[in-house]
């Protein structure tokens, strides 16, 4: 049987990565794949519950980080799992990392804390930690994040966030990869849309090559 898959794209919001996901599903499903395309927090209908209150509501900074690992959990088990076990691709619209990114690196939340609750959350039986094999991370300068973003559409909770506060969530990100490097891609996300999509479909290709080998 193929082996399943899991990819994670990450980016500050108004990086541009939704429309580059749809290129990669494309990809795969041309090889013949069985594609799962799901997106965090989210992915479930009671996943999809916690999103909307976590997008719009204003809540403690633990009480954040708490419903982002209860939706990430429910997703885990009833969706990302299953679809591993039967050989999906699973490529997912944010990750862990978005967590470690927006509520430690934005929010400020404990780091440390946050590990806590991925390993609790992230766990399997054999003591290893579920994560992306691969992630796909659209790096881009805050201030043209937010030009793109005033342009496209009506702010949520985060996106609504000054420009420090994407600053900060890139640190986090950047903090990430320093932590997990042979994981991380990471795309100037700043360039033209087809050269960033240039960019996505040779690292993912360049990572299959070498998944394979
Ligand atoms: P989206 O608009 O890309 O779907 O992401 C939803 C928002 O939720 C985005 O602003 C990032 C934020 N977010 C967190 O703060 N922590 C998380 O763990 C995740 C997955 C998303």
């Amino acid at each position: 049987m193929t082996r399943g898959l899991f990819i994670s794209f990450e980016g500050i919001d108004g990086a541009g990565k939704s429309t580059h996901i749809e290129r990669v599903a494309r990809l795969f499903r041309e090889a013949g794949r069985a594609i799962v395309l799901t997106r965090e927090p989210g992915g479930t209908p009671l996943s999809e519950k916690l999103r909307e209150l976590v997008l719009h509501e204003p809540m403690d900074a633990l009480t954040e980080a708490l419903l982002m690992f209860a939706a990430r959990r429910e997703h885990l088990v009833q969706v990302i799992e299953p679809a591993l076990a039967r050989g999906d691709v699973v490529l997912c619209d944010r990750f862990t990392d978005a967590t470690f990114a927006y509520q430690g690196g934005g929010r400020g939340f404990d780091w440390q804390v946050l590990a806590k609750l991925e390993h609790m959350v992230q766990g399997l039986p054999d003591g290893a930690l579920r994560q992306p094999e691969l992630t796909v991370w659209f790096d881009l300068d805050p201030l043209i994040a937010a030009e793109r973003l005033a342009a496209a559409r009506v702010p949520d909770k985060f996106e609504s966030q000054p420009a420090d506060f994407f600053a900060a969530v890139r640190a986090g990100y950047a903090k990430r990869q320093a932590e997990n490097p042979s994981r991380f891609a990471r795309i100037d996300a700043a360039q033209s849309m087809d050269a960033v999509g240039a960019d996505v479909g040779r690292v993912v290709s360049d990572w299959l090559r070498q998944a394979a080998a």
